[in-house]
């Protein structure tokens, strides 16, 4: 038999089922509460509110367990490709040989967006933020492909968004980025992987010879993996909440797009590079920094510190500590922020506030610092991290649609004023 928790409201008692996960995580089912009870739950955030069962990805903030479709991150990012991975989390299995090879060719197939996006692209002012540029040129593909605007039509068709939108997101990535520059866009090279081709989009120039440096596609790669999924996060509930009304696939991405570009989410990475820069022209005092995030009345927090979630450590962040180092020696660089970015974690990492709130240096801390190295200017790293993060959007809103979920509409408690009588203007 099924566990019930008892609520006991007002002399009454409601009995609550207790629904389980795989991973023996539990939850109290509110769904009928507020019919029999007239209570609904507030959770401001939703910190401790369940929005959905998913099978895509395990996390144990605790623990520092991630995991996709059961595979350890690890295991993933040491021996798959981003590919690989995009396919397991979409499809819920690691593809065979063939099944991968029929996916990168799908997806080589598309990776050209229509001409006419390039005038969209030059309506933008060179000053646009890639992140806004990148999102809405997601949006106006619903423009170019009409079909899409329908996600109940054939599992076929909707495959084909998919496909799509796979392929053209480092296109257009990289193309935000060309209007950044002013400098005329590259188009994709369909015999490069998905890496090197964006690398080569984002750097090359239509007229020169461009050669991907092969460490750096191989670490952007491995940086896309680790960002590929992580459950119901900001963005991902957008992608979720944006599709729950039957939105398309491309609009439901534009959203998570803009979701992600906050400094408190996947604009952290920018944030963490301009505060370590911040800090190095402010004389490289870094208990300074350290004393303006503990005091309270200061709203400076330290960026790429703390996570929602994990508590403990962020999995992630171990894995890309230790390929920035790799990274960063076999390019060669030696980076002033880098010093220090590590004599901030020393010291925070020492420290009674942060160790007393479980605030631990997070995926971003690192990300940043290894994208500076990758030559990848300060703007587009959220925008690496929206390409590293789009299987996961597409996984969350295929499984969404798939278990037919009802729209998202969270309820709230009024605290407003009740009713007033309304005067006249002349008489206020
Ligand atoms: N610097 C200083 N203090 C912090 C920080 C920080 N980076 N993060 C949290 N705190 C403090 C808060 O002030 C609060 O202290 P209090 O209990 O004394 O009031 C406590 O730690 C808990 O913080 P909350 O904001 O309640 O935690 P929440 O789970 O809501 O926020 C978040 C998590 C948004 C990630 C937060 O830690 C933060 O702002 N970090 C900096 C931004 C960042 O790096 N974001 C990237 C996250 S990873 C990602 O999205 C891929």
């Amino acid at each position: 038999m099924s566990k019930k928790a008892e609520l006991i409201y007002d002399g009454k008692s409601y009995q609550i089922p207790v629904v389980e996960g795989t991973e023996n995580e539990k939850a109290l089912d509110i769904s009928r509460l507020r019919a029999e009870s007239g209570l609904i739950t507030l959770d401001k955030g939703f910190k401790n509110t369940g929005s959905t069962e998913s099978a895509i990805t395990f996390l144990n903030g605790e623990e520092g367990i991630l995991r996709y479709r059961g595979y350890a991150i690890e295991d993933l990012a040491e021996k798959s490709s981003f590919l690989e991975v995009a396919f397991l989390l979409i499809y819920g299995e690691l593809p065979t040989i063939e099944e991968l090879k029929d996916f990168q060719e799908r997806i080589v197939h598309h990776t050209l967006v229509h001409e006419d996006v390039k005038s969209i692209l030059d309506g933008f002012p060179s000053n646009a933020h890639p992140m806004g540029v990148l999102s809405s040129l997601v949006s106006s593909l619903t423009a170019f492909y009409p079909k899409s605007l329908d996600p109940n039509r054939s599992k076929e068709e909707v495959d084909g968004t998919i496909i799509r939108i796979l392929a053209k997101l480092p296109t257009l990535a990289a193309w935000s980025y060309k209007n950044r520059m002013r400098q005329p866009v590259v188009y994709p090279n369909n015999n490069l992987d998905y890496c090197s081709n964006f690398l080569r989009m984002m750097f090359g120039l239509p007229t020169e010879e461009f050669d991907v440096n092969p460490v750096v596609s191989k670490a952007l790669d491995k940086l896309l993996i680790l960002h590929a999924d992580h459950e119901q996060n900001c963005s991902a509930s957008t992608v979720r909440i944006v599709g729950s009304s039957h939105a398309s696939l491309y609009a439901s991405v534009s959203a998570g797009i803009a979701a992600l570009w906050g400094p408190l989410h996947g604009g952290a990475n920018q944030a963490v590079i301009e505060m370590l820069e911040a800090i190095r022209k402010d004389g490289g005092d870094v208990s300074k920094y350290v004393a303006k995030a503990k005091d309270k009345s200061d709203p400076f927090r330290l960026m790429g510190f703390g996570h929602r979630v994990y508590k403990n450590f962020d999995p992630r962040a171990t894995i890309i500590k230790k390929a920035a180092d790799e990274v960063l020696t076999e390019l060669g660089v030696n980076d002033p922020v880098l010093d220090i970015a590590k004599k901030l974690e020393d010291i925070a990492l020492k420290d009674d506030y942060f160790i007393a709130r479980g605030l631990y240096p997070n995926v971003d801390f690192y990300s940043g610092i290894i994208y500076r190295a990758l030559g990848i200017p300060t703007d587009m790293f959220t925008v690496m991290f929206a390409l590293g993060r789009l299987p996961g959007w597409v996984a969350q809103w295929k499984e969404m649609r798939e278990n037919n979920e009802p729209i998202g509409r969270p309820r709230q408690i009024y605290t407003g004023y009740s009713q007033r009588v309304f005067s006249d203007i002349s008489e206020r």
